[in-house]
């Protein structure tokens, strides 16, 4: 079992330290695992040193495909770096009420994920250190990246530049096992998680935009043309779909009147 942490702070500092107590949960469940030791390896991509260059804003990764990026870096390794993982961290301190450049910038590098999600084998967990504010809108922004991965646990640790009262720091202690279990348990599952309802509507929204706006979006029309109810194999409740498309149906109405998509 693989988990790669993706470490979004230009330092090796708080999100650094959190992010090894996690490891540290991670491989003592592995290790004393009830159905005997579980392997698992723990890696970190420290984005502060990786070989990623600022996102241009050409916008030829989204309607064209990420391969038409012009910037010739390694984004693509570490796409594969993604995709060998059972369980991705996204990890970022709060600066200014949300996350660093360094991550924003990862966002945008692969933003075409948003639209084609990639990462459907992956679970997903979060974790933002703050000194004390703008914990929400950081894991609004984190849970918006890396599309298609499960979002299956999320941790926040406040961490001001003075000592917590020993029942608090307890408490934080307690909060970090927590979400290392949790996220633990989903990676043990193989079981393909069941579809949310938000997540089919995200699946019917954007293959309906993509069938209307073939000429515009041809990436994701290839993408999405011979996947009909999901982004991969599982059970979709049907009435979920029924509501998704209903919904979709009637906010398209709007969107006919306002823009030729021809
Ligand atoms: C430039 C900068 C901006 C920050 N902005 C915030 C903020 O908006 N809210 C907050 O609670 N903490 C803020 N902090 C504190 C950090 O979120 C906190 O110390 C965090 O744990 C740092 O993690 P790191 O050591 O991995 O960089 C800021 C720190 C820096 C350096």
């Amino acid at each position: 079992m693989k988990v790669l942490a993706i470490i979004g702070s230009p330092k090796k500092g708080n999100s650094y330290r959190i992010t090894q107590q996690v490891e540290n949960h991670l491989k003592s469940f592995a290790n004393s695992d009830k159905k005997g030791k579980v392997d698992l390896e723990f890696d970190y991509l420290f984005l502060k040193d990786a070989n990623l260059e600022m996102c241009r804003g050409c916008f030829a990764c989204i309607p064209r495909g990420e391969e038409k990026c012009p910037l010739k870096d390694s984004r693509a390794d570490i796409e594969n770096r993604i995709l060998a993982s059972n369980g991705i961290i996204l990890v970022s301190p709060v600066y200014s009420m949300n996350v660093t450049w360094l991550m924003k910038n990862f966002m945008d590098r692969f933003a075409y994920t948003l639209h084609r999600p990639t990462y459907v084998n992956q679970k997903l967990m979060l974790l933002v250190t703050a000194g004390e504010v703008g914990i929400k809108p950081t894991l609004k922004a984190l849970s918006n990246t890396m599309g298609g991965g499960y979002l299956v646990s999320k941790l926040a640790v406040k961490t001001p530049p003075f000592k917590y009262k020993p029942k608090y720091e307890e408490r934080i202690t307690r909060d970090i096992q927590k979400a290392s279990r949790k996220f633990y348990r989903a990676l043990k599952s193989d079981k393909p998680l069941p579809p949310t309802f938000w997540n089919v509507l995200w699946f019917q929204a954007f293959k309906t935009t993509s069938e209307r706006n073939k000429h515009h979006f041809p990436a994701d029309y290839n993408f999405y043309k011979d996947k009909e109810y999901f982004f991969y194999e599982t059970k979709v409740n049907p009435l979920k779909t029924f509501v998704a498309k209903r919904m979709l149906s009637l906010s398209s109405r709007g969107f006919d009147k306002k823009f030729d998509t021809k």
